[in-house]
């Protein structure tokens, strides 16, 4: 590699739903603004055959290294009550000195590090080695102000009001957080996530700048509000750069089963439902989804999972009678009733080919942010809902902010009933479909601005290229 570009380093916490941002974080940089890039990927065994894939069903530009470090084993280190946020802070703290000794023993020291939000720990290494240091947050501009805000709110009015009493969690200058979409980290300060989630909140703003897959035009008064140094106070002191939207691109030339079925589908007539790379639903969901999109008479893929055992009546789907090859955890004859209308995909589909299909009309989605920024830049409506983590906060974003997506009523842990799906379902595909799809498609040419040469996102990034220069 050259030594007079700069060299970003960047550093991708297990998952695709990290790893993907990340690495199109690295491409950018390396096609549009001159730098050399090398993408550290945290292992698990799970997420390093998941990253080979990745690595070799898309085209990775010259300049762009992918390096996946030793994977770490945190067994010992966790107990079955330790949550996700936690684990996923373990497991970067315990790549770091694999991380130190990779930059180490490169020929050229990169010139920035930069992290996703579980990885600021490495700043310590950023810091020893003179280089300068970055934070990615793969997901919203507000996300980001409730985490840089959190350690500074009152404690006892946190406490009192939010958690006790569900009043919303005021977050200066941008809107509230409703205590239905607070998340776990935000509802227990004895949990180890609540410590992990407020020191990133605190190291995070302790970096040379905050980068967030966001867009002016998307979350302008929460920008606004980071950018504010009246109301950031004593966190004003790393500027926040709006870079995204940074999606997946459509593999030139795929073709698959499910594409060639959707080849054959009328024009925007398919509802594509999919809950990301984690998201489970318990055995009843299972059940009232399979009716409800049965019920909805639309035509649909469906990407899969083997619910989680988690009720008594997971039970009854496990020595019910199956008539056809569908599975166990679905209606009794759903494959054979709906082979003409829908495709059932097991457990991972391609997602980003999937959403860019002229066949496909609308998203139901778990709103993880990479899931929502695709269906964004395809212009499509979505159907909110909603299962763990911010994804509550993005979905409230999508339909009361943005006016993108229509959510389900009911929340987990409650059962959204058959009917609900399907009036839902109905509602995006055919009654309120139009208006919402031409929103959709008004932020889809906003993001394509905003990414494009001289456009916000653009200019953001070349900021951060200017100063490591
Ligand atoms: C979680 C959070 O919810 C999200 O907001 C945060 O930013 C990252 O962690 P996750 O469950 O990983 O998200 O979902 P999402 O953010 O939507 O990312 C999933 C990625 O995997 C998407 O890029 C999607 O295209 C891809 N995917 C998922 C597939 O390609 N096929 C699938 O079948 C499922």
């Amino acid at each position: 590699m050259q030594t007079t570009k700069p060299h970003a380093a960047l550093l991708a916490s297990p998952g695709m739903g990290h790893f993907i941002p990340v690495l199109e974080l690295g491409k950018r940089l390396v096609s549009e603004h001159g730098f050399n890039a090398t993408v550290f990927v945290v292992t698990t065994d799970t997420s390093l055959s998941q990253s080979q894939l990745l690595k070799k069903s898309h085209p990775i530009p010259k300049l762009l290294d992918i390096v996946l470090l030793p994977p770490v084993d945190i067994s010992t280190l966790i107990n079955p009550t330790t949550g996700i946020l936690a684990q996923l802070a373990i497991m970067m703290r315990q790549a770091l000195p694999s991380l130190r000794q990779a930059i180490s023993a490169m020929k050229f020291c990169p010139t920035a590090l930069i992290v996703d939000i579980f990885g600021t720990e490495a700043f310590a290494i950023s810091e020893e080695l003179n280089m300068l240091k970055y934070v990615f947050i793969t997901s919203t501009a507000w996300f980001l102000a409730l985490t840089i805000h959190l350690p500074t709110l009152d404690a006892k009015v946190v406490e009192e009001e939010h958690v006790r009493n569900h009043e919303p969690l005021m977050i200066p200058g941008c809107s509230s957080v409703r205590f239905e979409d607070t998340f776990e980290p935000v509802l227990d300060r004895n949990n180890q996530m609540y410590i992990e989630y407020i020191r990133m909140g605190v190291q995070m703003p302790t970096a040379d700048g905050i980068l967030v897959n966001t867009w002016q035009d998307l979350e302008p008064k929460t920008l606004g509000a980071l950018g504010d140094k009246r109301k950031l106070g004593w966190v004003a002191q790393a500027p926040v750069y709006a870079v995204g939207p940074l999606v997946r691109p459509v593999k030139p030339g795929s073709s698959s089963d499910v594409l060639g079925w959707l080849d054959m589908q009328p024009q925007q007539s398919v509802v594509y439902v999919s809950f990301g790379s984690g998201g489970t639903l318990s055995a009843k969901q299972t059940t009232e989804l399979a009716w409800g999109l049965e019920l909805s008479e639309q035509r649909f893929i469906w990407v899969v999972r083997p619910p989680v055992e988690d009720d008594a009546a997971a039970a009854i789907f496990k020595t019910g009678h199956r008539s056809d090859n569908t599975p166990d955890f679905l209606p009794d004859g759903f494959l054979t009733r709906n082979q003409k209308k829908g495709l059932v995909v097991p457990m991972w589909a391609p997602q980003t080919e999937i959403l860019s299909h002229p066949s496909v009309g609308g998203f139901l989605s778990h709103c993880g942010w990479n899931s929502t920024l695709e269906s964004i830049v395809n212009g499509l409506p979505m159907i909110a809902w909603p299962l763990y983590a911010e994804q509550g906060m993005n979905a409230t974003m999508l339909t009361e902010d943005i006016g993108v997506a229509v959510r389900l009523k009911s929340t987990p842990p409650v059962v959204v009933s058959r009917e609900e799906i399907e009036t839902t379902i109905r509602q995006v595909m055919e009654d309120k479909g139009d208006a919402i799809r031409a929103r959709a498609k008004t932020l889809k040419s906003s993001a394509e601005k905003a990414l494009s040469k001289g456009g916000s996102s653009y200019n953001s990034l070349s900021y951060v290229a200017n100063d490591c220069e």
